[in-house]
């Protein structure tokens, strides 16, 4: 016989493991609204103290997803892998890695979200590209993943539901930071894409929300293994968000950075997790035999220019200028360009890349309330990273504002983020390591 919810709620809160039947009963009757949010509240926060086993994880993952819309994608003979980071600051690898990995014949089918808290959202990026749209429906993604082999797109009504309620009421009742609500949170949107396989990029350090390794190897590995317990190929890497990645912060710099990539220019960082990403996407993809041929055919779309065409093809389908692919002039700038200066002679030794990020929302790169609109024009762009010398008046960054009060509080918080001192910067991979 079916348990009633406060059974199920006490069963959790004392340790116990729920059946499969359970968590599906929990979640469709959160979707039907006869389980109230306070109840659905309650089980999170005994989630978050008892945690849940693998087992409990992927049914919660696969009950989340069937709460909505399955995309059916299997009529696009190509195969279909996604790519999901868990976030950061200056991390615009999407919107050169869809095209890349499109143009070397596996599809990739996009949905993505908006800044949360410091970091920023690949949708905001994309809607810094004049005329752009990410609001199209479930029937047009899948013609321009079957077109023109990527689109990228907002979560819509219809793609796990449960997510977007649940994730609300976690959002203020102190349950985000779990394992298994944050794996359960990702994965049933991505799950309900039609994907064949899913590349993770999981991030650590001052800008990411897993700050040490330890963390951020315990999320990938979850995610790993709830997402092949869904049935999906999968693999995560680990990568440093301890500084901004690439030089630009801010929605209109950071998608004109991404597009660099696809003409051969662009920073050694961004470029490199571009391509790890991507040789995992398509060896999954199986166009590779091994992640060197991958490497290589990543780097040979980016020369015979077809990943740039691929990302035109995109821009214009979905309602945005081409030209912006190319051309910087396309995109808003902001009025003012503030030096931030080094107040000191020494190495460039910390950068606290979540005070970035608060530093780009507080300016209007992000938002603080979800009903704030975003400023594509305004961010910064590095001059300098980790590890590198400066002497006092040195420009460590351009600070792009909207007027000079903003530049000057986003230069005070720029002033307490950065650690300039004698010595050597710690040195911290880029690319950590490979899980699964
Ligand atoms: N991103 C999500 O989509 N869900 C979480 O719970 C955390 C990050």
């Amino acid at each position: 016989m079916a348990r009633t919810t406060p059974e199920l709620i006490a069963a959790k809160r004392d340790g116990h493991a729920l059946s499969s039947d359970d968590i599906a009963q929990l979640i469709a009757g959160f979707v039907r609204g006869d389980v109230a949010d306070y109840q659905m509240t309650a089980f999170a926060m005994a989630v978050f103290f008892r945690g849940m086993s693998p087992e409990e994880t992927v049914a919660l993952t696969l009950a989340m997803r069937d709460s909505g819309t399955v995309v059916d994608l299997s009529d696009i003979p190509a195969r279909k892998v996604d790519k999901h980071s868990t976030g950061g600051v200056g991390d615009k690898v999407s919107l050169a890695l869809a095209p890349m990995v499109a143009a070397c014949g596996v599809a990739v089918p996009m949905i993505s979200g908006r800044g949360l808290g410091h970091t920023g959202g690949t949708l905001d990026k994309l809607e810094a590209i004049p005329g752009f749209s990410v609001d199209l429906s479930i029937a047009r993604f899948r013609e321009l993943v079957r077109d023109v082999g990527t689109c990228m797109i907002g979560q819509t009504a219809e793609l796990a539901p449960a997510d977007k309620r649940l994730y609300a009421l976690r959002d203020v009742t102190a349950t985000v930071e779990s394992i298994p609500l944050i794996v359960a949170s990702i994965l049933s949107k991505k799950l309900a894409e039609g994907i064949d396989g899913l590349v993770l990029d999981v991030k650590f350090g001052s800008g990411a929300f897993m700050k040490t390794p330890e963390q951020a190897r315990a999320l990938a590995r979850n995610l790993v293994d709830v997402a092949r317990g869904g049935g999906k190929d999968c693999v995560a890497w680990l990568t440093r968000m301890d500084r901004p990645l690439g030089r630009t912060v801010g929605n209109a710099l950071e998608t004109i950075e991404a597009f660099e990539l696809l003409h051969g220019r662009g920073p050694d960082d961004l470029r490199e997790v571009t391509l790890t990403l991507g040789a995992s996407m398509l060896v999954m993809g199986r166009v590779a035999a091994d992640e060197a041929v991958a490497r290589a055919m990543l780097l040979a779309a980016v020369a015979d220019g077809s990943a740039a065409k691929v990302a035109r093809a995109m821009v214009a389908a979905q309602g945005g200028d081409p030209r912006a692919v190319d051309d910087p002039a396309v995109f808003p700038a902001a009025p003012l360009r503030v030096p931030f200066r080094a107040a000191a002679t020494g190495t460039l030794l910390t950068i606290d890349t979540h005070a970035v990020g608060i530093a780009g929302v507080e300016m209007g790169a992000g938002r603080a309330r979800t009903t704030d609109t975003i400023d594509p024009a305004v961010g910064f762009v590095f001059e300098r990273n980790v590890g590198d010398k400066v002497s006092t008046g040195d420009a460590i960054a351009w600070v792009h504002a909207r007027d000079e009060a903003s530049a000057a509080r986003a230069i005070e918080r720029l002033t307490r983020a950065v650690g300039v001192g004698e010595g050597a910067a710690e040195e911290v991979p880029l690319v950590l390591e490979r899980v699964g």
